[in-house]
């Protein structure tokens, strides 16, 4: 079974996606190390990561672009570092922000967006969903050309699918009949910047008051005009991630639903024809070679602990072998569910991963055949 470098060689773009908590920041942000590490220029998208992860990267002072990861820090974790290793924590509201910049005719116009109530609730209530941001800023960086390699994290929805959904949904909500009728030529953006005197208008005027209704107006008809920019710039982002040099890796725990989901996202991905690269499994309890009989591993534990200590010890061991084999029955089960697509299973490490020597813990398995994953993780270096 291959390792993440084989799968992802000649890619340029790596999506880590899958169900909320499995991991999806932290392979993101090993897999960058990684790369980096073995001589690429990388930038790695995170999006909320743990606070600790954050602060140890440096990424809390980093704003909407990507910054250089301090090079002594991974002196200090005794990593060899022959590439660079940019990092950035996605800001969907200033992303949305930008790409408003970007598309306004001209700087009164932009200015009017953006210092516009309703904007901004708008794009709180959009940016908030995260996906479609993650996905513009991507196409951003990429778009600048300045990174060998770059890796996506995705926001924490429950449902990996929502992701895939995102530009649709962008573009149904500007498309969608709440809009076109704030911004058809006779619709109401127009009778309230013209202070219309219909009686819908008036009524209205009445109920929200003049000045948000002017906000409305306003809003619509500046924004009318980017429609299409927007409509456009959700295709390209589209076809950047069916691009054969992208690469979708799907985080999923070792459990049986999460295992069910990344099946169904595999699936999903296949049909829109999207390149899956693999399956990253993580927090799975390897099998060990140790004597599984109920009396053998009491008894090796007798001579150094004491009765009750060795007895609940043996208990503990024999709790982890039974997940472990819970965990490798699943696996399978995934792994015929993929045909062919790489597996690469990653262990629950003891601790939580919160720095670059934690992410390099991660690093072993996953840049390793699975040959040589089994040999570290039976020589319990996890
Ligand atoms: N292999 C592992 N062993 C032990 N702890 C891990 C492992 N992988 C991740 N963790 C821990 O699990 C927690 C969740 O991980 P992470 O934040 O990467 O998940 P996520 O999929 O990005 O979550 P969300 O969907 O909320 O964004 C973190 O505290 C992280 O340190
Ligand atoms: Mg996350």
């Amino acid at each position: 079974m291959q390792s993440v470098d084989q799968i992802l060689a000649g890619r340029r773009i790596c999506i880590c996606a899958g169900s909320g908590g499995v991991g999806k920041t932290t392979t993101s942000a090993a897999l960058a190390a990684g790369l980096a590490a073995r001589g690429q220029r990388v930038a790695v998208l995170t999006i909320d990561p743990a606070k600790r992860l954050a602060d140890s990267l440096g990424l809390e002072e980093l704003g909407n672009e990507p910054r250089r990861v301090d090079p002594r820090l991974f002196e200090h974790a005794e990593i060899e570092m022959r590439g660079e290793l940019w990092a950035m924590m996605l800001d969907a509201k200033a992303t949305f922000d930008e790409l408003v910049r970007k598309h306004a005719p001209d700087e009164e116009t932009r200015d009017r967006i953006l210092q516009n109530r309703i904007y901004r609730q708008i794009s709180n209530a959009l940016a908030g969903s995260q996906e479609y941001m993650a996905m513009e800023k991507l196409f951003e960086i990429h778009q600048e050309g300045s990174f060998d390699f770059l890796v996506l994290d995705t926001p924490p929805s429950r449902n990996a699918l929502d992701f895939l959904d995102a530009p649709r949904r962008l573009t149904q909500f500007i498309e969608g009949r709440g809009m076109q009728m704030f911004m058809k030529p006779t619709g109401l953006a127009t009778k309230v910047v013209g202070r219309g005197s219909s009686m819908a208008f008036s009524v209205l005027k009445r109920v929200v008051g003049i000045d948000l209704l002017a906000d409305l107006g306003e809003f619509f008809q500046a924004f009318s005009g980017m429609v299409d920019g927007f409509r456009e710039r959700a295709k390209r982002v589209n076809e950047l991630l069916a691009d054969p040099a992208t690469s979708f890796m799907i985080v999923c725990g070792p459990q049986g639903e999460p295992i069910e989901e990344a099946v169904y996202f595999h699936r999903k991905l296949v049909e829109a024809e999207l390149p899956v690269g693999g399956v990253i499994v993580n927090k799975v309890h390897y099998e060990t070679e140790a004597d599984l009989s109920e009396n053998g591993v009491e008894e090796d534990l007798r001579g150094p602990l004491d009765g009750d200590l060795a007895a609940r010890v043996a208990s503990n061991f024999r709790d982890y072998q039974a997940l472990a084999k819970r965990d490798a029955r699943n696996v399978e089960h995934l792994a015929r569910e993929l045909q062919a697509k790489a597996v690469i299973r990653i262990p629950y490490m003891d601790e939580d991963i919160h720095d670059l020597a934690g992410l390099l813990k991660i690093d072993r398995y996953l840049f390793a055949t699975e040959a040589e994953r089994m040999e570290l993780a039976a020589s319990g270096t996890a």
